[in-house]
Parts: structure tokens; C-alpha cells; sequence
């Protein structure tokens, strides 16, 4: 078994000692961290690179899904800071969304050329989502795991209150990062879910709202998240019983 893990802000290594590969993909260089997760060849990549040198607009998307891809990873497992929407789900609680909104530019894709529509009825995959569930409910003390849909926004500015009341009609938790990663995995065939980080209460719900404090906010998740991603990994079932290879197999015309 092979799988990816995406880190996010404040997530830039989970191995102590891995080997770096470099992977030439055809949307450029990618280092990725190699080791091993019980049975499980593992492949990690900081999506923002080292020091969070990459704001979410300048993140390669497609060359990190790629590299991803050509290490023969079929699964993801994404970890993604948050800001919460939803009243009902304060800082420092976990979110594995069920569902997304994505409102980023350009459009995440592989297929410039040629008709290729990638099925999303069911966009986050059901057997990650079930052990990060199980993983983040038997780590994470007395924070709460919730389901939720989650909103996608170009950023890298945070959002108005006006935009987060309109979001908030549809959607629990909003960040900049997971929707484009997740459509591509999918071109490419691999089961993706993400465990999302709640670092701060949307613009508009708390007074006000810095970069400072998002990233202040994520040491609520320090001493879990590694653990927490993990376990999932190894409570992945080896074999695929989901339909995400079915929504890539049916998107040509
Ligand atoms: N908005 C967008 N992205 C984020 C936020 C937010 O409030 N918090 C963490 N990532």
C-alpha cells in the first residue's frame, strides 16, 4: 500500500529521518519525504514547501497531485487549517468534511484540452474519512470531530463578513487549500480526504483576524496532528472499496 500525506500550515515534516526524493513531474520539481508507515510505503509533501515559503495562490498544485501520482500513491490523507463558520464548531476542534465548495481560480486541472469531467457526487473519500474520524476522536482530548461541507476561497487575503455570511448559508469551515488538491487527486484516480484544523472563528465572527493568530492558533494541534494522521494511514483498508477510481474512469466523452 502507498499513500500520500499533504501537510498544510505548520505541518512541514512527520519523519524523522525520511529520504527526500526529488520527482520531476511535468509541472515541475517536487521533494517529496519517503518512509515507512507499518505495512504502508509512505509519501509526504509540504504542500506551502519548507518555512511556508508558498502562499496557497503560488501552491503547485498540479506538480504536488503529480509527484504524488508517480510515487503510485492511491490514496491522500490532507491536513488543512480552517477558520470555522459554524458556531457549533469552536477553535481547536477537527473537521472531516464530507463535501466542498471550491471558489479558486484557475480551475483545478490536468485537462486543459479535450473534455474530461470528473464525477464529484461523492468528492471526499468515504474509507479515509472513516479512519481519520476514528483516529482524530481517540487523540484529540476533549475537542470535538464533526462532519461539515467546506468552502474554498482563492485567497491569499481572508474573507469579509459579507462573504462569510453568504458562505456560512452552505458551508461549515473555510480555507484556501483543499478543494483544488482533492479534484485532482481524482483526475488522477486517488482516494482523497483531508482532517482540517479549526484555527480561528471566520471573519466577522471574532473581532478581528490576523495571519498571526491562525498560525499562533495551531499549536492547539502540535503534539496531535502527526499522531492523529498516522494512525488513519495505518487504519486505511489495504484494498479500495470506495467508487473514487469509478468518478476518474467515466470523465471522458
Ligand atoms: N479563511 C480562509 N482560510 C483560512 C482561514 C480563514 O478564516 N483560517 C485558516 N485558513
Amino acid at each position: 500500500m502507498r499513500t500520500g500525506i499533504m501537510g498544510g500550515t505548520g505541518f512541514y515534516s512527520i519523519f524523522d529521518d525520511p529520504e527526500i526524493i526529488r520527482m520531476e513531474t511535468p509541472y515541475g520539481q517536487v521533494d517529496v519525504h519517503r518512509a515507512k508507515v507499518g505495512a504502508s510505503e509512505v509519501f509526504f509533501l509540504p504542500r506551502h514547501d519548507k518555512d511556508h515559503r508558498l502562499p496557497p495562490h503560488r501552491i503547485n498544485y498540479r506538480a504536488n497531485v503529480c509527484a504524488l501520482s508517480l510515487c503510485r500513491t492511491d490514496r491522500i490523507v490532507a491536513v488543512n487549517t480552517v477558520g470555522s463558520m459554524n458556531r457549533g464548531i469552536p477553535v481547536g476542534d477537527l473537521v472531516v468534511p464530507h463535501d466542498f465548495i471550491d471558489l479558486t481560480l484557475p480551475a483545478p486541472t490536468f485537462h486543459d484540452d479535450g473534455a474530461f469531467h470528473v464525477d464529484m457526487s461523492d468528492p471526499l473519500c468515504p474509507e479515509i474519512r472513516a479512519a481519520l474520524i476514528s483516529s482524530a476522536s481517540a487523540s484529540h482530548g476533549k475537542a470535538h470531530v464533526h462532519d461539515g461541507v467546506y468552502a474554498a476561497t482563492h485567497g491569499p487575503r481572508l474573507e469579509t463578513p459579507a462573504e462569510i455570511r453568504m458562505l456560512s448559508a452552505h458551508a461549515d469551515v473555510v480555507g484556501m487549500t483543499m478543494a483544488p488538491e482533492c479534484i485532482l487527486a481524482r483526475e488522477k484516480g486517488i482516494c482523497y480526504a483531508s482532517l482540517c484544523l479549526v484555527a480561528n472563528m471566520a471573519a466577522g465572527l471574532q473581532k478581528k483576524l490576523s495571519a498571526r493568530e491562525i498560525t499562533s492558533n495551531m499549536s492547539y494541534f502540535r503534539d496531535s496532528a502527526g499522531k492523529m494522521i498516522l494512525d488513519a494511514v495505518k487504519a486505511i483498508p489495504a484494498d479500495r472499496n470506495c467508487g473514487c477510481r469509478d468518478a476518474f474512469l467515466n470523465a471522458r466523452l
